[in-house]
């Protein structure tokens, strides 16, 4: 039985004092949560997330990390750095990443396999554009996309990703896939990841993301594929954030 994970992805928003109630708000309501939970933060705000979190049952992780190890990368951030503030997980390859920053499913792949290297865990993001999905592509896009991991990492590091499917059309909309649409795509997901390492698709978590709420987390919850959200606009304010992880 695979624990719940439940994902913040905070996207470029925060500020040190609403980041403070926001995280001791979080905090304060988890005392009979059974689901796993972190929050992925802006980079500046890693320190105070390590500050106000350690000691608690709230991880937290970076939304994007380099290629590159050291050197002139102006502007960049290596993997090296991110752990050094104790990120367990970066997300790597959000649809975000991949429409305004032309990042290849290669360049995701790169980014999984040094995230992995520092010891932390890349939460893959896979997902489709409304385009695609009309063109009853889901399958081959999502496939291609988390191929293109799966081939760089050896079989053995299968076992230590997460994975997000996130479909395009669903983030920030306000439209959710209902939860049949995301368990078929989950269980595609889980059919490539066993077909690498059988064992290892057991055990990897398979994130939703995608206008996940208070109001339909638990329906998609209980899906037998999906274990857990990666979680946009309501991961910014604490009782929806809440309210989430408690209907896991
Ligand atoms: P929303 O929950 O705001 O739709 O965002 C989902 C997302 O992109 C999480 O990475």
């Amino acid at each position: 039985m695979r624990a719940k994970l439940i994902v913040g992805n905070w996207k470029m928003n925060g500020s040190r004092a609403g980041n403070a109630r926001l995280l001791a708000d979080i905090a304060a309501g988890l005392d009979s949560a059974r689901a796993q939970c972190a929050v992925c933060v802006p980079s500046p705000y890693l320190q105070q997330c390590e500050e106000a979190l350690s000691g608690t049952p709230i991880a937290w992780g970076a939304q994007d990390v380099s290629v590159h190890g050291f050197g002139a990368f102006t502007g960049e951030v290596c993997a090296k750095m991110l752990s050094e503030f104790a990120c367990r997980y970066v997300i790597v390859g959000h649809s975000e990443r991949r429409a305004y920053h032309m990042e290849s499913s290669e360049m995701v792949a790169q980014k999984a396999k040094a995230v992995l290297a520092e010891g932390m865990t890349p939460i893959v993001c896979v997902g489709e554009t409304l385009e695609e999905r009309e063109a009853g592509q889901t399958a081959q896009v999502v496939g291609a996309q988390l191929d293109a991991v799966l081939e760089l990492l050896g079989t053995a590091d299968v076992a230590k990703i997460v994975v997000a499917y996130e479909p395009v059309w669903a983030i920030g909309t306000g439209k959710n896939a209902t939860p049949e649409m995301a368990q078929a795509v989950h269980a595609h997901l889980r059919a490539q990841l066993k077909a690498r390492n059988a064992e290892a698709a057991e055990s990897v978590p398979i994130l939703y993301g995608g206008s996940m709420k208070p109001e339909n987390a638990k329906a998609l919850l209980a899906q037998p594929d999906i274990d857990g959200g990666l979680i946009g606009g309501a991961a910014l304010k604490a009782q929806d954030f809440l309210g989430i992880i408690h209907s896991a």
